[in-house]
C-alpha cells in the first residue's frame, strides 16, 4: 500500500501548494474535501498523517466548514494551517476571535519551544508567512503554546495526542522554515519513508496498468502536449502495441507542428495514427464568431474525428487520457460547493462506451515532466510550453480562416523561435502571438498600408490559475516585432500584453 498523507481541503488557495510540498519531500500526497476523509481506514489506505488547510471562511461563520478532528488524530497525526489550526483549537474549547487588524505578510517566530518535535533544527528569528483575519487568543486545556511572533501569540501551537496547529503558511516559499517544519511533520512524526519519485511511479505504475489491462488494446488521443504525449510513453511501456495513439489535425496548431510531433511520436517507438481533418473543422468554423460557439464546434468535431477513427480499431477496451492531477482535483468554492474542472473531451468515454485510463492522474504537472524525463523522453517535448486544445482559434479574434491562421502561424513561429533562440523559452509559461480583428495605418517604404495588429502575450505562471505578464527585455521586443513586421506579409503592428491574470485571462477568448 502506497503511505499517503492527506490533507483536508478547506478551500484555501494554497491547498494544492501543501500537497506539491509533501511531494517535494518524496512523499506521496492526497488532497480531499474536508468533508470526504475516510474516516477509520486509515490503514486499508496508507494514511500515515493528515494535515488541514486554510480557509477563507472564519471558524465562527455560520456554515463554516469543519470535520471530527479528534476521531482522524485519534489514529494518526495531525497538523492544522491556519483555519486548520483555529478549527483544531475551537474545537478542543479555546478562543478563536477576529485579529485587530488583518494580518498578511511575513512575520519572524521570536518564541520557539526548542524540545517540539515540530520545530526541531528551526531557530527563533526564522521567517513565516502571514495571511489571516482571525486569531487564536485562549488555547484550550491542555493545549501547549510553541512558537510565536510579535503581533501573534500563539503562532503554534501543541495539543495533547498527535495534534500540532500552526497560525501561519508553512506552504508558502516565503516561509523559509516552511519545509522543515514539513519535513519534521511528514517524515519524523508521521514516520514517512520519502520513497516516492518520477522512478518508483514509473515501475509501480507499469505493473498497475499491466494488470489492469492484461491484453486488452487501448486508444489514446495525443495532443502534442506534455500530458497525452507522457501518458502514451509510459502506456506503450506497459502495454507495447497494444496501445494505438490518435493525433488530429485541426488545422490550427502551429506552424509545421503536426508533421514534427508525428515525427517524434514515432522515433518514440509509439504506434500513431496521424488524421489530417483540417477541412472539416474550417468549414464548420465558416461565419462563427462568438467564442464559445468556436469552441463548442471545435469540440464537438474532435470527438466526430477522434470517434470515427477510434472505430476501426473495432477491438478496443480502454480510452487513455492524459488528466492529470489538478484537472481532478475537486476545489472547493467559497459556498462549499465542490467543483469539477471540465475536461477538454468531456463525454467522449461515455460516448464510445470504452473504460477509461488515466495513468497521470495523481500527478502535478512538473511530476509528469520528470516522469517523461525518466522515460527518456526528448527535452523539448518535455518542457514545451501548454497549448490549448483549440489550439489557434482562441488566437483569432473573430472568424477563423485558413488564411488567418497562415498568417499567425508566422508570426507565432518567429516569437516561439525568438525565445528559444535568446534562451527565454523557459523562463516563461506561455506564449503566443493573437490575431486582432483590427487594421490599422502603417507605412512601408513609400506605400500607406492598412493591414493587421498582432498582439505577443507571454506570461509567467506556476498553474495558469493566476498569471503575470513576463518582463521580456525591450530588445528582445523591439527584435521580435521587427522581424513579423517585416517578414509576415498582411501584419503592420505589434503590441504586447502587458495585463495579469486576473483580472485578464491568458488566452484573449
Ligand atoms: P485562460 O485563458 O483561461 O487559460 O487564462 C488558462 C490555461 O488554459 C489554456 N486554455 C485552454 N486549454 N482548451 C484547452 O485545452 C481550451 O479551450 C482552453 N482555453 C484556455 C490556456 O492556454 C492556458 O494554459
Amino acid at each position: 500500500m502506497q503511505e499517503k498523507i492527506v490533507i483536508l481541503d478547506f478551500g484555501s488557495q494554497t491547498t494544492q501548494l501543501i500537497g506539491r510540498r509533501i511531494r517535494e519531500l518524496n512523499i506521496y500526497s492526497e488532497i480531499l474535501p474536508y468533508n470526504k476523509y475516510p474516516f477509520g481506514q486509515e490503514q486499508e489506505q496508507g494514511i500515515i498523517g493528515v494535515i488541514l488547510s486554510g480557509s477563507p471562511l472564519s471558524v465562527y461563520d455560520k456554515g463554516a466548514f469543519t470535520t471530527d478532528i479528534a476521531a482522524i488524530a485519534a489514529r494518526v497525526p495531525v497538523l492544522g494551517i491556519c483555519y486548520g489550526a483555529q478549527l483544531m483549537s475551537l474545537t478542543a474549547g479555546g478562543k478563536v476571535e477576529p485579529a485587530p487588524s488583518r494580518e498578511y505578510g511575513r512575520a519572524h517566530l521570536t518564541y520557539i519551544d526548542a524540545s517540539c518535535p515540530l520545530f526541531k533544527g528551526i531557530e527563533t528569528g526564522a521567517q513565516v508567512w502571514m495571511s489571516h483575519g482571525d486569531t487564536i487568543t485562549a488555547l484550550p486545556e491542555g493545549y501547549s503554546c510553541v512558537a510565536s511572533t510579535p503581533e501573534v501569540r500563539f503562532a503554534a501551537f501543541a495539543a495533547p495526542g498527535k495534534m500540532w496547529g500552526v497560525q501561519f503558511h508553512p506552504e508558502v516559499y516565503h516561509s523559509e522554515c516552511g519545509m522543515q517544519l514539513l519535513r519534521n511533520f511528514a517524515v519524523d512524526i508521521c514516520g514517512a519513508s520519502c520513497s516516492w519519485s518520477a522512478e518508483s511511479f514509473i515501475e509501480s505504475t507499469v505493473a498497475e496498468l499491466r494488470r489492469q489491462l492484461g491484453n486488452d488494446r487501448v486508444i489514446l488521443g495525443l495532443s502534442g502536449g506534455v500530458d497525452s504525449s507522457v501518458a502514451a510513453v509510459l502506456l506503450n511501456r506497459a502495454i507495447g502495441s497494444n496501445l494505438t495513439c490518435i493525433f488530429v489535425d485541426h488545422g490550427m496548431l502551429r506552424k509545421n507542428e503536426f508533421a514534427d510531433v508525428l515525427r517524434d511520436y514515432e522515433c518514440l517507438g509509439l504506434n500513431v495514427r496521424g488524421v489530417d481533418a483540417s477541412d472539416k473543422f474550417f468549414a464548420d468554423l465558416a461565419g462563427a464568431t462568438d467564442p464559445e460557439r468556436k469552441r463548442k464546434i471545435i469540440g464537438a468535431d474532435f470527438i466526430e474525428v477522434f470517434d470515427a477513427e477510434a472505430h476501426k480499431i473495432t477491438d478496443a477496451k480502454w480510452l487513455a487520457q492524459g488528466t492529470i492531477y489538478p484537472d481532478c482535483i475537486e476545489s472547493l468554492s467559497i459556498t462549499g460547493t465542490v467543483i469539477k474542472s471540465h475536461h477538454n473531451v468531456g463525454g467522449l468515454p461515455e460516448r464510445m462506451n470504452l473504460k477509461l485510463c488515466e495513468p497521470l492522474r495523481l500527478l502535478f504537472k512538473d511530476e509528469v515532466r520528470a516522469v517523461g524525463r525518466a522515460l527518456g523522453m526528448p527535452e523539448h517535448l518535455i518542457s514545451r510550453h501548454p497549448f490549448p486544445g483549440p489550439g489557434l482559434a482562441v488566437r483569432i479574434l473573430g472568424e477563423v480562416t485558413r488564411e488567418k491562421v497562415a498568417v499567425l502561424q508566422e508570426a507565432d513561429h518567429i516569437f516561439i523561435k525568438g525565445l528559444r533562440d535568446s534562451g527565454l523559452y523557459d523562463q516563461v509559461w506561455q506564449a503566443g502571438v493573437i490575431l486582432l480583428p483590427v487594421q490599422s495605418v502603417g507605412v512601408m517604404g513609400d506605400e500607406r498600408t492598412y493591414e493587421r495588429a498582432v498582439a505577443l502575450r507571454a506570461v509567467t505562471s506556476t498553474d495558469a490559475m493566476t498569471a503575470d505578464w513576463a518582463h521580456l527585455p525591450y530588445e528582445f521586443l523591439a527584435k521580435v516585432s521587427n522581424e513579423i513586421i517585416n517578414k509576415v506579409r498582411g501584419v503592420n503592428r505589434v503590441c504586447y500584453d502587458i495585463s495579469s491574470k486576473p483580472p485578464a485571462t491568458i488566452e484573449w477568448e
